[in-house]
């Protein structure tokens, strides 16, 4: 069937609109003529190798129908609209004819001489037309002494009389009678193909045996001496008693492969009715040599015990599709050479000890979509030959009886951790179960000859202890796409999880909620080609960051806000789309690489978007122009110098001011009560300009009680008539139920400046470390820093540098402290007004003028 299936999509597909439908020839060998309404066989060229006729409403050939084609070899005249007239002789003109193709057309009329003068054809397509009994007892087929292979399925065929003339067809290596109405097929009715070796014998599909009685002992071996390669008696409706009695009768008949699925022997999950294969009922094939048996789609519940034990050269047993629930002591008993068991898709809960006893030579077992829940110890141990075992789609807990074998299937089973056993392999799939701790990722990693692991749609997320990775690793595949990373690697746990993996070419960590990578976390991947960091949400990248031998790396779906183009220099492939590019000037090296890299860019134009500022969003990368950015280079410069000199003076100023120190709390109340005196009681109240709040403060939630009384109280409005800012922090301004990075990004740029507390608690804070980085890459585009960093409490320079995202800031920029002394904070709240006041001077022209959308050239 699967042959017809193939030549229908294959019709289907030159069918299709656009392939030469209106076109007559391909070229001078094929004249191609499907669905053309043609009534009769069109005027081709004598050169014509094939002629593709389907799909017509031709209803008569005749002799004269064909001219001379001497080169033809192939005919299709198959699905024709209306019924066909066949004459004698009708493809007398087509001397060379290989394949003839009549399929699905209803054959109405058939000559009995129709296929005469046919000397050279090797395959007779007649599925599905229509043809009865007569096809087979009248002759039809005399004289094809090339012919192969006769596909007579799908007819009305109830007998399967042979006329002797098919003892003279020398070359008949398959024929298939399936889906025809074959009740009973005996010895006698099949002699004429006695003596002869079929590769395929199809009588699937046919009831045969099913509904009338047979006498077995008159009926006899339909397949007396035949040698068969495959023999189909599939959905036959056969129950044991069948199956029985037609081993028994077909046996000594060399039979390689039976097939026979869609059976109904078994007593199914809950009947007891219909019985269940015994030790009888294949008995019979003793001496038919079978070597694969294929029971799939049946009811056996129960495999019984020596089921098989005949079938000594057994390699491939197929019990897929049963409801096996049940497996006897031996069952397999005698299976001395049986190679692969296919026991998937059944009833099976549990595994005993003594299940698979006796399968010596035994190296692949299917044991997928069962429901597998526990496996005794000892269950595969005496499976020598063992390499692959799939137990994908069970409930399994446990892994502890698991042998040591080259590949281990576990994918979508229950596993929450797995236990520290002695393992060797060479593939393990532990796909979509529970598993949490990354010790169990330590532990895999450390399993001698592992080439490939899958660990994907797991919940890799905790670290607790710490691991000495071992060198020297074999692993060269490692996924471990949608664990949760993340929540390891941000308490700066685990970051040596690749150590040592000097060999591993391919990782994917894509969907891990990923908003950093750890410093040199990839430094051992020496020979690492293809990184996958698809969705997740990095902001920034390191440099650095990839090996040096690293080809492909896909970046799609992340935060980055300005990647630096260096990072890609070793790459062959790039996909770094929808991620939330930041339109202003520190692009411009990014966007100008873009334009001239060699780098294969993955995805559409329109997939490189910008993100902020808003006048830009959406806007392709590629229709993005920098002009005018050199100069804004320039001025940066010129302010740098500014900001030199000022800086100096102050110092000048302060180490002026250095004696008053003593007494500084004192002399700042006289200051602002003399500025009081002077500019009255009102503090100046901010100028309106564009942005909706004055500072964005960003805290971690468990300071909130300090960063009120120290700060909201003296700063923010609400708090008190006297205060002048309108702060906005997560506590009161974030829109509930909004996208926490959304609620981040819109504070960012929605405030004059940033002001971040940085504590203990801020640094362990991942949403924190999230808003300080956006903050920053807001920084990118203002020209003077809109962010101003508060340590509070006792962090060391180097405790801050060790947080990737804070370390490029305080290496650069200045900070405050909170004053450790009680009578410096008013001063330093005055401080800090100052800050959040301060204008950039001149304030940039704005990006807007600066960035210039291009019409976009379609
Ligand atoms: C065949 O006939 C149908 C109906 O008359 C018509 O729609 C179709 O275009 C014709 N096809 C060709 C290839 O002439
Ligand atoms: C095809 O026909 C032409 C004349 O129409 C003739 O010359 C040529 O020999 C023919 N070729 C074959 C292969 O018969
Ligand atoms: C199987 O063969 C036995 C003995 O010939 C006969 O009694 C029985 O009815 C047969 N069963 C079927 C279903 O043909
Ligand atoms: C076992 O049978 C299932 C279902 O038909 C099939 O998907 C699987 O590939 C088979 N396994 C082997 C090893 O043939
Ligand atoms: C690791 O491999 C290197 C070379 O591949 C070898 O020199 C070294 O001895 C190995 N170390 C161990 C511990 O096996
Ligand atoms: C891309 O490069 C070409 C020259 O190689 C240049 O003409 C064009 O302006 C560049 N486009 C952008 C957007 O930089
Ligand atoms: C791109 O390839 C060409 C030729 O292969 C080479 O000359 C050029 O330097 C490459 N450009 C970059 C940016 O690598």
């Amino acid at each position: 069937m699967a042959g017809h299936l193939d030549l229908l999509v294959g019709v289907v597909l030159l069918a299709s609109p656009g392939f030469g439908i209106s076109s007559c020839s391909l070229d001078a060998r094929v004249a191609l003529y499907r669905f053309r309404n043609l009534t009769q066989i069109p005027q081709v060229l004598n050169t014509t190798e094939r002629l593709l006729l389907s799909f017509n409403y031709i209803r008569t050939v005749t002799t004269t129908s064909f001219p001379f084609l001497e080169q033809l070899q192939l005919l299709e005249l198959g699905t024709q609209f209306t019924p066909l007239t066949i004459d004698r002789e009708a493809f007398r003109n087509l001397p060379n004819l290989r394949i003839l193709d009549l399929g699905q057309s209803q054959v109405s009329f058939l000559h009995p001489d129709a296929f005469q003068g046919l000397p050279h054809l090797l395959e007779l397509r007649l599925f599905a037309c229509g043809l009865s009994d007569a096809v087979l007892r009248d002759g039809y087929f005399r004289n094809l002494n090339s012919l192969s292979r006769l596909d007579l399925s799908f007819n009305k065929i109830h007998s399967l009389s042979l006329h002797p003339s098919f003892e003279e067809l020398s070359s008949l290596k398959s024929i298939d009678f399936s889906f025809n109405q074959a009740r009973a097929v005996c010895e006698s009715e099949l002699r004429p193909l006695q003596g002869k070796q079929f590769s395929f014998f199809g009588l699937a599909d046919n009831n045969l045996y099913s509904r009338v009685a047979v006498d077995w002992e008159a009926c006899g071996n339909p397949f007396r001496n035949m040698v068969l390669e495959t023999l189909d008696v599939s959905g036959n409706g056969w129950n044991v008693d069948i199956t029985g009695n037609f081993s028994r009768a077909i046996g000594g008949s060399q039979t390689t492969s039976l097939i026979l699925t869609h059976h109904v022997m078994g007593s199914g999950f809950g009947f007891s009715n219909l019985r269940d294969p015994t030790q009888d009922t294949f008995a019979g094939l003793a001496r038919s040599s079978v070597l694969h048996l294929d029971l799939s789609h049946g009811f056996i519940f129960s495999l019984n015990r020596r089921l098989f034990e005949t079938l000594k050269a057994l390699k491939f047993l197929n019990l897929a599709h049963n409801k096996i629930n049940k497996i006897v002591d031996q069952a397999f008993y005698g299976l001395d050479k049986l190679q692969i068991l296919n026991m998937s898709h059944n009833l099976l809960g549990e595994l005993y000890n003594s299940d698979f006893y006796g399968l010596p030579e035994l190296t692949y077992v299917d044991l997928q979509k069962n429901h597998i829940g526990i496996i005794q110890a000892q269950t595969f141990r005496s499976l020598e030959k063992l390499n692959m075992l799939d137990l994908r789609d069970n409930a399994l807990k446990t892994i502890s009886a698991i042998p040591s074998i080259p590949t281990i299937l576990l994918g979508n089973n229950k596993l929450v951790s797995l236990p520290n056993i002695r393992l060797t392999a060479k593939f393990i799939q532990l796909s979509e179960n529970r598993l949490e701790h990354l010790d169990d990722l330590y532990f895999l990693l450390r399993v001698p000859q592992l080439q490939i692991l899958i660990l994907s749609q797991n919940r890799l997320s905790s670290c607790q202890q710490s691991h000495t990775p071992s060198e020297n690793l074999s692993l060269e595949q490692l996924f471990l796409e949608g664990n949760m990373l993340q929540l390891a690697w941000e308490f700066g746990l685990c970051w040596d999880v690749f150590r040592g993996l000097s060999r591993l070419q391919i990782l994917y960590l894509n969907s891990n909620y990923l908003n950093f990578l750890p410093p040199g976390v990839f430094s051992d991947l020496t020979a690492l080609r293809i990184l996958n960091l698809n969705s997740n949400r990095l902001t920034a990248l390191a440099p650095g960051s990839f090996p040096a031998s690293l080809e492909i790396l896909d970046v799609s779906k992340n935060q980055l806000l300005s990647p630096d183009p260096h990072l890609f220099a070793s790459l062959s492939v790039l996909d770094i789309t929808h991620n939330k590019f930041i339109c202003v000037c520190e692009l411009n090296m990014f966007i100008s690489w873009l334009n001239q890299t060699n780098v294969t860019i993955f995805g559409s134009p329109e997939d490189l978007y910008c993100m902020y500022p808003d006048s830009f969003f959406g806007v392709s990368l590629y229709s993005v122009s920098m002009e005018g950015c050199d100069e804004e280079e320039m001025l940066k410069s010129l302010r740098f110098s500014l900001f030199v000199v000022w800086t100096v003076a102050l110092t000048l100023f302060l180490v002026a001011t250095l004696g008053v120190t003593q007494f500084r709390g004192l002399c700042f109340l006289c200051y602002q009560a003399a500025q009081r005196l002077v500019f009255g009681d009102h503090p100046q109240g901010t100028e309106p300009d564009t942005y909706k709040y004055d500072a964005y403060l960003c805290f971690s939630s468990k300071d909130f009680e300090w960063v009120q009384s120290a700060l909201l109280r003296h700063l923010d409005r609400q708090y008190s008539d006297q205060n002048r800012f309108n702060l906005c922090f997560e506590e009161r301004d974030f829109v509930p139920g909004e996208n926490h990075i959304a609620n981040i990004q819109a504070a960012v740029w929605s405030s004059r400046k940033i002001v971040c507390v940085v504590s203990r608690h801020f640094l362990r804070d991942g949403w924190c470390l999230e808003a300080f980085s956006h903050a920053q890459s807001r920084c990118f585009s203002d020209i003077s820093s809109a962010l101003i960093m508060v340590v509070v409490g006792s962090l060391t320079q180097y405790q801050l540098m060790k947080h990737q995202c804070l370390r490029g800031f305080v290496q650069k920029q200045q900070y405050l402290k909170w004053p450790e002394d009680l009578q410096d904070v008013g001063w330093f709240l005055s401080k800090l007004s100052q800050h959040i006041v301060k204008k950039e001077k001149e304030k940039k022209k704005d990006e807007n003028i600066v960035m210039q959308t291009l019409a976009t050239i379609s």
